[in-house]
């Protein structure tokens, strides 16, 4: 069985700069409120109106993997794309984003699945490589969050960010790479994190855009309870599937969506500071950009190396959650 294997990251985020205290002055929330119960000190946005697509802001991330992999874009055989904020209902970004970076010899398709949406898409290209069936993929994770939010709801507008993180992932002989994924999900408790309408079953009408029911609607206090249980038995599910206890770690990359979120996670694994990734205070929550933008800058930082064990774990709407184990 070959061993697919990330041989290259990128990322991007757009040069708009968002802070607590911009935000303070359209909604009724400060900075001291926001960096207390979520660790977000800013965010980035794309510039309102400006046409920009999770297309846009993946293909800058993804020229950056191929070049940081060696690999051309005509090398590139599927095109898993994640995102819950697509440029457009159809075509998929996936295709869009074939045809900007030109991998001509590519299939491409995009995962839905909100916050975990990454680490899904990890378990598709798995699959797809560990079969032998495609061998060299780019997985994106990439978000416009800032078009799809309530700007009037202080709830949600604080939290999410635009961006994108690229993975290159190239099939090799050598053991290692992309050890396990596990997925799981509760479609029972969708409407805790959910967008009312705008899909076939409520499609847009002027009166549902006039109750901004096309933009995300969140129980907090629910999500933020049932994501630390979640996250909790995504990281046990990969320890104990690969024989291991937290200590094994050299780097945990959790998703980004609360900083106490991932603190609880943390303690309860019991690792220091320099073993965990945490970039929510920059980016705020990208969604399933998160973990792929987090992973390239541990790459770049050095925190992970040749032969790193690092756990990726996240959850989100749907509800899903997530977790995948790496030798790097
Ligand atoms: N600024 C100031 N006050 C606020 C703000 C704000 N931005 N937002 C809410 N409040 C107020 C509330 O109205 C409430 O006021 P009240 O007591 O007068 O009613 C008070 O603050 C407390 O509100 P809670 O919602 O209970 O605040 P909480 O401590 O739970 O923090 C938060 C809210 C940050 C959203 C937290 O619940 C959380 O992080 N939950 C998880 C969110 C999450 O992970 N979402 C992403 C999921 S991933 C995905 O798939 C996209």
């Amino acid at each position: 069985m070959p061993f697919p294997r990330i041989i290259g990251t990128g990322f991007h985020v757009p040069e708009n700069v968002v802070t607590n205290d911009d935000l303070a002055k359209t909604v009724d929330t400060t900075d001291q409120w926001v960096r207390e119960r979520t660790g977000i000190r800013e965010r980035r946005w794309v510039a309102p109106e400006s046409g920009v697509g999770p297309s846009d802001l993946a293909e800058k991330a993804a020229r950056m993997a191929l070049g940081n992999a060696g690999v051309g874009a005509e090398e590139i055989e599927l095109i898993v794309f994640c995102t819950m904020t697509p440029d457009r209902l159809l075509p998929s970004s996936a295709c869009l984003l074939q045809a900007k970076i030109g991998a001509v010899n590519a299939a491409a398709f995009d995962v839905v699945a909100a916050c975990s949406g990454f680490v899904y898409g990890l378990a598709t290209v798995e699959s797809f490589m560990k079969t032998g069936r495609y061998n060299t993929v780019l997985l994106v994770g990439a978000e416009v969050f800032s078009n799809r939010l309530n700007h009037e709801d202080r709830t949600t507008t604080v939290l999410f960010g635009d961006g994108a993180g690229a993975c290159v992932l190239r099939n090799g002989a050598e053991p290692g790479g992309i050890l396990s994924t596990h997925l799981f999900a509760d479609g029972s408790q969708h409407q805790v994190l959910w967008v009312p309408s705008g899909g076939s079953v409520a499609p847009p009408t002027v009166e549902r855009c006039g109750k901004k029911e096309m933009f995300v609607q969140m129980q907090g206090p629910d999500l933020f309870k049932i994501g630390v249980k979640r996250f909790c038995e995504a990281v046990d599910a990969a320890l104990a599937h690969n024989g291991l206890s937290p200590e094994a770690l050299d780097c945990f990359v959790p998703h980004q969506a609360n900083a106490r979120i991932i603190e609880m996670v943390q303690r309860k694994l019991g690792l220091p500071d320099a073993k965990v990734v945490v970039n929510i205070d920059r980016y705020g929550n990208t969604t399933a950009a998160s973990i792929p933008i987090a992973l390239h800058e541990a790459v770049t930082a050095g925190r992970i190396q040749a032969g790193s064990i690092v756990l990726l774990a996240s959850f989100g709407g749907g509800l899903t959650w997530a977790s995948a184990l790496i030798r790097w």
